[in-house]
Parts: structure tokens; C-alpha cells; sequence
């Protein structure tokens, strides 16, 4: 398929949405992406034809509806280059993925007095559900830091890293400053590590921005653990991906109890009764309750949408926009850009002292949608010395044009508010 922004943004209706009689101009994709028509009818086409209860009914449409979400497994395992679809665990999204991880494998896994280690780029997801562990197991938490391009000090790790290191937990990629994080040396470097230190490593990569701009392929990272959210890769909300290496997850503790995700259960009626449970094998173990049926299907046609694009196509277009943004924010006289000029995805600013706010309230007067506030990374704005920036996002449906329109109603907020 040769690539043509017009005849995408052609599949995303929302583009085409005016507000105060403007169109609209949509650099938010990294909070959340707009859908495209293919995702939007195939949920239709679902309810309307193929809804049932997976897992559990002998008729037609179960067995069916079962067939396709289990399909949609597979496709997901495909796309991320795992090596068995059993590796894919449906999930809310990545902040459910990464709850699942610190709940099941820290109380599995994590003793008092061992640690482990995030960054300090990290979003709240993969903050405090560490934290909130921390205080009930009673491990430390180590920070790997930043320099002041926002990239990860990764060479710290052979001082983090000690025989009771047993979680590093990092991004792929930041959702303020853009930084892709070079994930496979960073995974490398740390095997190295907990290898000399003899530590039980794992390690768990967010992937929450990643996955809307490159291909991955989680056996050459060789992460452990990935996470990933559907309504970010131009999917449904609600729906997410945790992948984990098959040999971990099967010796990992459910999380969630519930249908579903057993073998068997017996009780006694005599009294304190006693209950036996087996659980079923990983990935099911982990999906207690009817899951996001219609979310799943409509996944795996986002997944469709995006392998008919091309990673190559995307990431070369973006490419080039991102270069044309930097480039064309650098006449905003009073902007200050965050990160490093290699930043993928997403630009963070500030325009002179004014408080993101009103930046992004300004903005909006003109249609344009753009996210402001602390991005869910406070430890970044504590680094940066700021209490909110804005930050404009790109995306596959994202053009030129956007950009000289945002760049122009900066430079005329910049004179209104002088
Ligand atoms: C890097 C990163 N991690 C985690 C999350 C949480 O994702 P979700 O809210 O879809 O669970 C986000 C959301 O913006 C993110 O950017």
C-alpha cells in the first residue's frame, strides 16, 4: 500500500469533526488515538452478527465468539513476534498489565528485603503499583536516572543491580519527552549484571507509547514481561496486552479470582469448609471474569489497520514530521522544548513562563487538541523544575499542515500574552 496521509485520515471520521466551527486539529494520539472506520464497523459487524459468552457455551455463536477471540490472540502474538499465543494475556490495558505483574509475580516471587528497580521517566502505572507493593512486601525501590536530555543513565545499573534485584520495570518509551529508550542494550546490559551480581532478574517493558511507532519484537528484546493498550494503537479502550515469556507466566500466581480462570473447585460442607482449587494453565489463569469480548475483536483489527500500513511507512512518516515540528517550533521565540531532538511520537514544551493551562486553553479556542498538566510522570516534572508542560503528539493521520497551524497560533498566544 503506497502511503497517502489524506487517504488515511479519510478512515478516521473524528478528523473530520469541527469545533467553534474549526477543524480540528488532533495532537492528543498519545493519550489516546482516534479509531479508525475498519475498527469502528468491525465492532458493529460483531454485536450485530457473532456476540456471545466466550469460554463457556456449547452453541454455535460461543463457540464461534470463542474462536474469534482466541484468533485474536494469536494475532496479537504474530504482531509482537512472540513465540506461542499462550504468552498473551488479555488485560484492561497497561495499567492493569503492570498491576498483574507487581501483584502476581511480587507476591510470588518478591521477599522483604530484596528490591527492584524503575526509571525516573516513568509513568504513574509503573510507579505506584511498585510503591503500593513496596509497603506491603517490604522491598526498597531503586531509581535508574535521567540525564538532562532525558535519556536513561543505563550504565547505573551495574551500581542498582545487586544479588536481590529482582524487577527492573522501565518504558520503551517516554510519553513526555519522546525518548525511545534503547530497550534491547539497556535488557542486554542488565542480563549482564544480574548475571555477575547473581541475581534473579526480570524485567517488564511499558510499551504503552512504543507500540503506536515501531515494530516490536519482544524475543529480540528479550523482555520478560511487555505491556501494551489498545485505545493507543488506534484500538478500543479497555483493552491491553501483557506478554510474558510461557515458562514465567505458567509459574506465576493467578491475580484476579474468579470464572474462568480455574480447573477445578470442590468444598467440603463441614465447618471451617475446605475449598480446593486448581487453576487453569497461563494464559486463561490470568483472565478471571467475561472479558472485553468486543474490545479483543475490535483489537485485532486495529492490529489489521496498522499491519496494512506498515511500520516502515508509519515510522517513516512520523520521522519526517517530527524533524518538520522541531524544526518549525524553533521559531516560537519563547518556547522551551523538553528531551532531546531525537524524541519520537510526542513534543513536550512550555512558552515562556505561562502555565500550560492556559497554553493549552488558548489552544483549544482555535480546536486545537493538545495534553496539558503532568502527564502522569511527576518525577519528571520535579527534574524538569516545572509543575506542567504542554505536549502535542503525532500519529499516523497527523500532517504538516497541523503543525504550521499549531506553530502559528503559538506565535499568536505568545503576542497576546506578552
Ligand atoms: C508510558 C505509559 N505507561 C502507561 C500508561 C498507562 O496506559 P493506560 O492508561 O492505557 O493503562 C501510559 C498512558 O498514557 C503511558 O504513556
Amino acid at each position: 500500500m503506497t502511503f497517502s496521509v489524506a487517504s488515511i485520515r479519510k478512515d478516521f471520521p473524528m478528523l473530520a469533526e469541527k469545533i467553534n466551527d474549526q477543524p480540528l486539529v488532533y495532537l492528543d494520539s498519545a493519550a489516546s488515538a482516534q479509531k479508525p472506520l475498519q475498527v469502528i464497523e468491525k465492532e458493529r459487524q460483531f454485536l450485530c452478527h457473532h456476540y456471545a459468552a466466550v469460554h463457556r457455551g456449547i452453541h454455535r455463536l460461543s463457540s464461534e465468539a470463542t474462536a474469534m477471540v482466541e484468533n485474536v490472540r494469536q494475532q496479537v502474538a504474530d504482531f509482537i513476534h512472540a513465540a506461542d499465543s499462550e504468552e498473551i494475556v488479555f488485560v484492561k490495558g497497561t495499567t492493569e498489565g503492570i498491576n498483574l505483574i507487581a501483584n502476581s509475580y511480587g507476591h510470588g516471587f518478591i521477599k522483604p528485603g530484596d528490591n527492584i528497580i524503575i526509571s525516573q521517566m516513568e509513568h504513574h502505572a509503573n510507579i505506584v503499583p511498585w510503591h503500593l507493593l513496596a509497603g506491603q512486601i517490604g522491598f526498597d525501590i531503586r531509581i535508574l536516572p535521567i540525564d538532562h536530555d532525558g535519556k536513561l543513565i543505563f550504565e547505573q545499573l551495574d551500581r542498582l543491580i545487586d544479588s536481590r534485584t529482582r524487577i527492573l520495570s522501565f518504558t520503551h518509551m517516554s510519553n513526555v519527552l519522546g525518548t525511545v529508550n534503547p530497550a534491547k542494550q539497556i535488557i542486554a546490559y542488565a542480563r549482564q549484571c544480574a548475571e555477575q551480581k547473581a541475581a534473579q532478574l526480570h524485567i517488564l517493558l511499558d510499551g504503552a507509547q512504543s507500540i503506536m511507532h515501531q515494530m516490536i519484537d519482544v524475543q529480540d528484546l528479550d523482555c520478560d514481561f511487555y505491556v501494551f493498550s489498545g485505545h493507543k494503537l488506534y484500538g478500543p479502550t479497555g483493552i491491553g496486552v501483557l506478554y510474558g515469556k510461557k515458562a514465567l507466566l505458567n509459574a506465576l500466581p493467578p491475580w484476579q479470582g474468579g470464572g474462568a480462570m480455574i480447573d477445578k473447585v470442590s468444598m467440603t460442607l463441614f465447618e471451617p469448609a475446605i475449598i480446593n482449587i486448581t487453576y487453569e494453565k497461563a494464559p486463561w489463569r490470568f483472565e478471571a471474569g467475561t472479558p472485553n469480548i468486543v474490545g479483543i475483536i475490535g483489537l485485532g483489527e486495529a492490529l489489521r489497520y496498522v499491519n496494512n500500513i506498515g511500520y516502515q511507512q508509519i515510522s517513516a512518516h512520523e520521522t519526517t514530521l517530527m524533524q518538520y515540528a522541531n524544526q518549525r517550533l524553533s521559531t516560537v521565540n519563547s518556547l522551551r522544548l523538553y528531551g532531546s531532538d531525537e524524541r519520537q511520537g510526542v513534543i513536550a514544551f512550555n512558552l515562556g513562563e505561562h502555565h500550560a493551562y492556559d497554553v493549552g486553553s488558548f489552544l483549544d479556542n482555535y480546536a486545537i487538541a493538545i495534553r496539558t498538566g503532568h502527564h502522569c510522570a511527576l518525577p519528571l516534572m520535579d527534574f524538569y523544575q516545572v509543575p506542567a508542560m504542554c505536549r502535542a503528539s503525532l500519529a499516523v493521520y497527523t500532517t504538516k499542515e497541523e503543525i504550521d497551524i499549531l506553530v502559528e497560533k503559538l506565535q499568536h498566544i505568545e503576542k497576546l500574552l506578552a
